[in-house]
């Protein structure tokens, strides 16, 4: 599932680069991006929305590194954002705050006056205390803020129940039959302009059907508040396609939208400017997180094939399961076994694969494949464990888009026990 990583002379290129040289020059874990591949998986989506007045919010959580965010700035993209910290870091990547819309459930007065501020191009409410919330934070700056409602279509996007947002029992969006009273309300308060509708089902999403279902029970609300005299100049379907970890054969992002969008033209809903909010299917596949086996132990029942990157790098097998392939860097002639490669850190939960033939002996380079989404954004310091550096390739040039973090850059913020907090001893 990764066209920009190949082998060549039994060594894992990305791009025009090797890994391993990569990987020597900037040590382990590692975390190397390819441009093209992210190019190339936005480009599907353009090929899908050709000739629509469209606009691709990338969804910064899904990998938030500011050269990331820059790629898909200058791409031509609009950035979909989750914080005040997503906001202050897709402005730094240069993206006009117009083209910027804020999701979320949980939005603080902060976040909202910042974003107003700024000059935000859409809010995406989720709920009825949010909108009054907002309209008081506009009548403090006398700033009228653009809304969408996020609405939640309740269809299954058969996923993971950890990312599978558009049930009714989720905490996310408005409910289908509250959706337009929650319109009315928008519509009478004076600080907000209600300008579209908005709904995210999941991620990923392998299938066709949860997206056509998701698009025909919104379509029904659009045409139940323009009825109401409500009108709704855009239309936000999230983000949500899955990508392939493991054999998975999700729709490509062109075909998935010529199915769409002849769904929107059948219903007349043609002339509607469109919104998508794609994070993991633009990253996920653009990334490798490169890392070297310290210790092969034979246990009683099992090997262990013992790493330096961990839980804290890659949460994605601990938090859901998650399958990433793992493939050596370096082809070599080795003893093969079954291992689970599990990382250092003191949690049996700290595994990156189960199961895995592998040929490798300690020293040796290993990839985790499409670690592009959801890895590095999700990082942690446990185990006061630095998060990885990140390198991005763009054909054979190179660049070290994030430096390896110290302990010291850990203990910045901290301070040691005042005189007076001290125990006796
Ligand atoms: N829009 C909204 C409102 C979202 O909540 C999300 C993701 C997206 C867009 C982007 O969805 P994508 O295209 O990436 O599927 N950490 C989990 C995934 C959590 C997704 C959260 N929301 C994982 O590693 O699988």
């Amino acid at each position: 599932g990764q066209p920009f990583f190949h082998y060549r002379d039994a060594q894992l290129w990305v791009e025009d680069v090797s890994v391993s040289a990569l990987a020597r020059a900037h040590g382990t874990p590692l975390f190397i991006y390819s441009q093209g591949a992210m190019l190339s998986a936005l480009d599907a989506y353009r090929r899908g929305l050709a000739g629509r007045e469209a606009l691709i919010c990338y969804a910064v959580k899904a990998n938030s590194s500011l050269a990331v965010l820059q790629t898909f700035v200058q791409a031509g993209c609009g950035l979909d954002i989750v914080s005040g910290g997503e906001l202050i870091r897709a402005v730094r990547a240069g993206a006009d705050p117009r083209r910027i819309i804020f999701s979320g459930v949980g939005k603080s007065r902060a976040d909202m006056r910042l974003a107003l501020e700024l000059g935000i191009g859409c809010f995406n409410v989720e709920s009825l205390p949010e909108l009054d919330v907002l309209n008081e934070v506009t009548s403090l700056l006398g700033r009228r803020a653009p809304v969408s409602l996020r609405v939640n279509p309740d269809v299954d996007a058969r996923t993971h129940p950890y990312i599978s947002t558009g049930l009714k029992d989720n905490k996310f969006g408005i409910a289908h039959d509250q959706a337009l009273d929650a319109y009315r309300h928008a519509a009478s308060l004076p600080g907000l302009e209600v300008v579209g509708i908005d709904c995210h089902i999941g991620s990923q999403i392998t299938e066709e059907a949860p997206y056509l279902d998701a698009m025909d029970r919104v379509l029904d609300l659009v045409a139940a508040v323009e009825a109401d005299g409500i009108a709704l100049r855009h239309i936000d379907f999230g983000g949500g396609l899955g990508i392939d970890y493991q054999g998975e054969t999700p729709p490509a992002a062109d075909a998935l939208w010529a199915r769409l969008l002849q769904r929107l033209d059948q219903r007349g809903f043609g002339d509607k400017a469109l919104l998508i909010e794609p994070g993991r299917s633009l990253v996920g596949n653009a990334g490798i997180c490169v890392t070297e086996s310290l210790y092969v132990k034979h246990g009683a029942h099992k090997h262990f094939l013992i790493v330096d990157a961990a839980m804290n790098d890659l949460p994605r097998p601990a938090m859901y399961e998650a399958y990433h392939a793992i493939v050596p860097v370096e082809l070599l002639d080795r003893p093969s076994h079954v291992y689970d490669v599990v990382g250092p850190v003191c949690e049996s939960g700290d595994w990156l694969g189960r199961d895995r033939r592998l040929a490798v002996a300690s020293g040796d380079l290993l990839a985790v494949c499409s670690t592009g989404a959801y890895c590095m954004s999700m990082a942690s310091n446990y185990n006061t464990r630095g998060r990885a550096a990140e390198v991005l390739v763009a054909g054979n040039q190179t660049q070290v888009i994030r430096e390896r973090e110290t302990v010291d850059d850990q203990l910045r913020l901290e301070h040691g026990l005042a005189p007076a907090l001290r125990p006796r001893t």
